[in-house]
């Protein structure tokens, strides 16, 4: 069963009604968010110089398909993929295409699958072949972003207490975090209340309570944090063409912290430290 508060009334002020899950709901977000750490963890095996992202795209929806899962993004708003797949300056939402990857880029892959009405959303940094020290650097502060975040999802902080954490650490490390897109409260519904700016004011926007249910997904730029979107109406670019990273996991609000549902199995969430 989901109750629902209404954030309206609460003693903070937000935009709509935050689902709160009962157990049922947190089971089913670990076997969704499970069945995508496990989709990106056989995309590890995959990405190499040579292979191009539709190919990964087949593996994953072939994986989906093999493990009873359908991929939320296919015909989702007239996408027609299952996974997103952003290299180098693109920030999100990059499609899938016949372009080879080459020695040297770096690869967000983000998928979100719907395993018994549940859906589990997801994405990882995937160094191709050797990568710039730069690169790397961006990838270590970009998960380093999340982890911060993380920290501050526990009851009794806010929304902004999450976006602050990240918003402070990378900007002392000189990178810049992208405004235009946010994590996202979800469950039986793809993209639900919250909002989870990853910049922000401590203090402000939504308590956190013992079962909601989000994500955070920070994007980070060595550049300035500013994004345009290619013709093909998805592609997100960083305007200055820098490099741009992102990871994401689902969460849910625990009595005294958060439980990750999205945690990989083979502890390949982090590629830098696994090297
Ligand atoms: N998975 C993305 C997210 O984290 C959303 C992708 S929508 C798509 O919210 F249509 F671009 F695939
Ligand atoms: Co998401
Ligand atoms: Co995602």
């Amino acid at each position: 069963m989901i109750t629902y508060i209404d954030a309206k009334n609460s003693k903070r002020k937000v935009a709509g009604i935050i689902p709160l899950h009962d157990e049922a709901g947190f089971a089913g977000m670990r076997k969704a968010g499970q069945l995508c750490a496990r989709a990106l963890d056989l995309l590890y095996e995959e990405v190499r110089p040579g292979i191009t992202t539709l190919e990964l795209d087949r593996i994953a929806f072939e994986f989906a398909h093999d493990h009873g899962a359908v991929p939320a993004t296919m015909f989702y708003r007239g996408y027609r993929h299952s996974i997103c797949t952003s290299v180098n300056h693109v920030v999100c939402h990059g499609i899938p295409s016949e372009k080879p990857l080459r020695e040297g880029d770096i690869v967000n892959i983000d998928i979100t699958l719907v395993v018994d009405g549940w859906h589990g959303d997801s994405s990882r940094m995937y160094p191709v072949g050797e990568i710039s020290r730069k690169a790397e650097r961006l990838i270590e502060m970009t998960y380093e972003g999340l982890e911060v975040g993380i920290k501050a999802a526990k009851p009794g902080n806010t929304t902004g207490d999450i976006g602050a954490a990240i918003q402070t650490y990378v900007e002392k490390q000189r990178a810049s975090v992208v405004r235009d897109f946010v994590g996202h409260g979800l469950g039986q519904r793809f993209h639900d209340e919250p909002n989870i700016m990853h910049f922000g004011t401590p203090g402000t926007g939504v308590e956190l309570q013992e079962g909601m249910i989000f994500t955070i997904e920070p994007m980070v730029n060595l550049g300035r944090e500013h994004v345009k979107i290619l013709s093909d109406g998805w592609t997100a670019v960083t305007r200055d063409r820098t490099l741009s990273a992102q990871c994401e996991h689902s969460l849910g609000i625990t009595k005294t912290g958060c439980e990750i549902f999205t945690g990989s199995p083979l502890g390949l969430f982090n590629p830098i430290a696994v090297r």
